[in-house]
């Protein structure tokens, strides 16, 4: 049996650093059911915590270093003083999340102090599932919980979020980490991105989330994510609104002719998702699996069009699970886009038929068959026992 993140980071904590952790920390990764960039336009999304996690293993030092070793990477290490100013690593180095959150805290007035810490988890990297955001808050849960900082959920997944902007180099919205920090088990949640509201949505009985991971990684600082926000500030400024949440559609559709098409594309995108959205909140609540297909189905096509996010393999994963799922349910890219994961729901008794049609019909660019999880919505960030 494979062991546990816990199990990994406590192990490797004594072997390191001799002795217990005073706690462990963690914080799970995401998948995102719809409300796809709408996040950093002050939009709605409806994304769920899921059972894959990261693990902090942490132990306060009283000189001002802090020590971390990635259990997941070969116990490689970083070390650093918070004597000094904090600077980031070379770009794409793991360390960046945990500089940028303890960064992140003391602008936000906290006084988080010097650490060991072991990492460990099981949140699939560099598929889509968020593992960044995942270190991320546990990270800032770990010294929430060691220093008794005053922070709440919310503002330790605003540290999060500042870590990817100011170290990692990634403008990402905020839905990673919000719904990393406020999970709920057996529910999605509704997270209104403007207000910062997040409203648990209970999944209705016997419904699978089945993602598939396609084996096309992705990064988003090397993506085009930065530039599709660009794009919708542009499309905001041009309509001379806050941001895209502020456009209704008619307003859109009566004066789009002006506006460059990239952008009015990317808008149309945005305006749409954030009513799907919505919609889609009613139809969980409504246990109505059809109808949340059908968002979802549309959801794909507009990133696929629209907002340009897709890409063929991924577009052919996605038909292939719409043929498998019928009218029962849907799929459709998740995520940042450019590879990554695929998300469907549907009735848990046809989890073994879905499964089965992508063995058949998909395999990775490097010729494999395609990782395939089955997930249970869970807790957001919180200190194991
Ligand atoms: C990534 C970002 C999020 C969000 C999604 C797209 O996951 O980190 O903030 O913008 O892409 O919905």
């Amino acid at each position: 049996m494979t062991r546990s993140p816990a199990e990994r980071a406590r192990e490797a904590f004594a072997q390191l650093f001799g002795g217990r952790p005073t706690l462990l920390a963690r914080a799970p990764g995401r998948v995102n059911l719809i409300g796809e960039f709408t996040d950093y336009n002050e939009g709605y999304c409806l994304p769920v915590a899921i059972d894959r996690e990261t693990v902090v293993a942490a132990r306060p030092r009283r000189d001002g270093i802090v020590h971390v070793v990635a259990a997941d990477d070969k116990n490689r290490e970083d070390r650093f003083s918070l004597d000094a100013p904090l600077v980031p690593l070379s770009n794409g180095h793991w360390g960046n999340y945990v500089r940028g959150v303890f960064a992140a805290l003391r602008r936000q007035g906290h006084l988080p102090g010097g650490a060991e810490m072991v990492i460990a988890g099981n949140v699939p990297q560099g598929a889509g599932l968020s593992s960044s955001a995942a270190l991320e808050v546990a990270v800032g849960q770990a010294l929430k919980s060691m220093f008794r900082l005053e922070v709440d959920a919310t503002g330790l997944a605003l540290a999060g979020q500042r870590a990817e902007h100011e170290f990692a180099g990634c403008q990402c919205g905020i839905m990673d980490q919000l719904v990393s920090a406020h999970g709920r088990t057996g529910h999605a949640v509704l997270l209104d991105c403007r207000t910062l509201a997040t409203t648990p949505v209970p999944m209705p009985e016997g419904t699978a989330i089945v993602v598939v991971e396609s084996g096309i990684q992705r990064g988003l600082v090397d993506s085009e994510y930065n530039l599709r926000r660009h794009q919708c500030e542009q499309a905001a400024a041009h309509f001379g609104v806050r941001t895209l949440r502020d456009l209704s559609s008619e307003r859109f559709n009566a004066e789009r002719g002006t506006l460059d098409t990239k952008a009015a594309q990317r808008a149309r995108h945005v305006i749409g998702e954030n009513e799907r959205t919505l919609a889609a909140v009613q139809a969980l609540r409504d246990g109505d699996l059809a109808g949340m297909g059908v968002l979802m189905r549309a959801a794909h096509v507009s990133l696929r069009d629209d907002f340009e996010v897709s890409l063929p393999a991924i577009d052919e994963l996605v038909d292939l699970l719409n043929s498998a799922v019928g009218s029962a349910g849907g799929a459709r890219l998740t995520g940042g886009g450019f590879g990554g994961c695929v998300v469907a729901l549907l009735p848990a008794a046809m989890t073994a038929q879905l499964r089965s049609a992508v063995m058949r019909g998909y395999r990775t660019p490097q010729g494999t068959a395609p990782v395939i999880h089955v997930c249970s919505a869970s807790d957001g960030a919180g200190v194991l026992a």
